[in-house]
């Protein structure tokens, strides 16, 4: 969202430019196509997991993923930089348990998060929680 201005550099130079050659502008105009989905695409995506992970995870499992929190503690957390605690989780599971929820018997460790994230965002929160590994 916040590249949208170099699309408008690049408009200004293409108007700049002698309007009768036609195939500089045809050029220009093909590179800044090209491109501008390109770092949209690019720098959304990264915003977004760091996002949800503030603003749905990071309560609960810290924003370093160790879960020093108040409610992190209270909810029983474990440690996600730590190898051991890491190498006892499958990434389907993962992606199960943040989709689905996680229950202990009756009560209920982490909610279900499908109502508020697609399953892109998911994967992509369950490679963030990898990332965190020691
Ligand atoms: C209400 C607190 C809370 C929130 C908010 C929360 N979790 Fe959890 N989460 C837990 C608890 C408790 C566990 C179970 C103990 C553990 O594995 O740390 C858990 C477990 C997990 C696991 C391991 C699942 C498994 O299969 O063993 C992953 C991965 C995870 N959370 C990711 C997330 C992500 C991603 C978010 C945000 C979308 C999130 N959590 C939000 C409390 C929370």
């Amino acid at each position: 969202m916040l590249r949208v201005p170099n699309y408008d550099l690049a408009s200004q130079y293409v108007s700049s430019q002698n309007p009768t050659n036609s195939d500089t502008m045809k050029k220009i105009f093909l590179l800044a196509a090209m491109f501008v989905p390109l770092i949209l695409a690019g720098s959304s995506m990264a915003a977004d997991v760091a996002e949800n992970w503030t603003k749905h995870c990071a309560s609960c499992h810290g924003k370093d993923g160790k879960g020093q929190t108040k409610a992190g503690r209270m909810a029983g957390v474990k440690d996600q930089t730590d190898a051991q605690y890491q190498a006892g989780l499958k990434d389907d599971k993962m992606f199960t348990s943040i989709k689905e929820g996680l229950k202990d018997g009756a009560k209920e460790k982490m909610k279900p998060f499908k109502d508020k994230l697609s399953d892109d965002e998911i994967k992509a929160l369950v490679a963030q929680v990898r990332s965190l590994k020691k």
